[in-house]
């Protein structure tokens, strides 16, 4: 089983988009028992919290699936997870911060977006509906090519 971990910083609004939208696409290839996906936040404002209602929103309107508890990202996940997948690149940092170190296993989530390679998702926390439906598109396109890297690397 190849396990991914999508991180952003409450893991409110863009990780566990993520992971809803990657699960979604998991199954519709009929993956499930090859892969599985889970999210957190490098802050801990948010444990144990629902999706934003904005998160959830965008997830109903594009039929995606959405269930998720808020966690804290922390070092033991480094040992649990074949994959960690930042937002962005103050997440990363923050992770980097947590695990000591630059750790192989560690990617951007737009590393896997042709348009826009390497840049943040953006927070989407202080705006409205609009970088919502624009967090969603930019991780539906990454999560595309994120899939079509994880088959290609591990013959699925
Ligand atoms: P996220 O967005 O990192 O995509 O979940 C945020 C959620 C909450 C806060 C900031 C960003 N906050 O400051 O509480």
């Amino acid at each position: 089983m190849i396990k991914i971990l999508f991180v952003c910083l409450g893991n409110i609004c863009r990780s566990p988009l993520a992971e809803a939208i990657f699960k979604q696409k998991i199954k519709q290839y009929g993956l499930e028992t090859m892969i599985s996906c889970d999210s957190a936040g490098t802050a801990n404002y948010h444990v144990g919290e629902s999706p934003d209602p904005r998160t959830i929103e965008v997830a109903n309107n594009h039929d995606v699936p959405i269930k998720h508890f808020g966690q804290q990202f922390k070092k033991h996940h480094e040992n649990e997870f074949d994959y960690l997948i930042a937002m962005d690149h103050s997440n990363r940092l923050n992770m980097i911060r947590e695990l000591d170190g630059e750790h192989d296993s560690l990617f951007l989530m737009r590393d896997f977006d042709k348009n826009g390679k390497g840049e943040d998702v953006p927070d989407p926390w202080y705006g409205g509906m609009n970088g919502f439906e624009n967090v969603f598109q930019i991780l539906d396109r990454s999560t595309d090519e994120f899939l079509k890297f994880i088959k290609e690397k591990h013959s699925m």
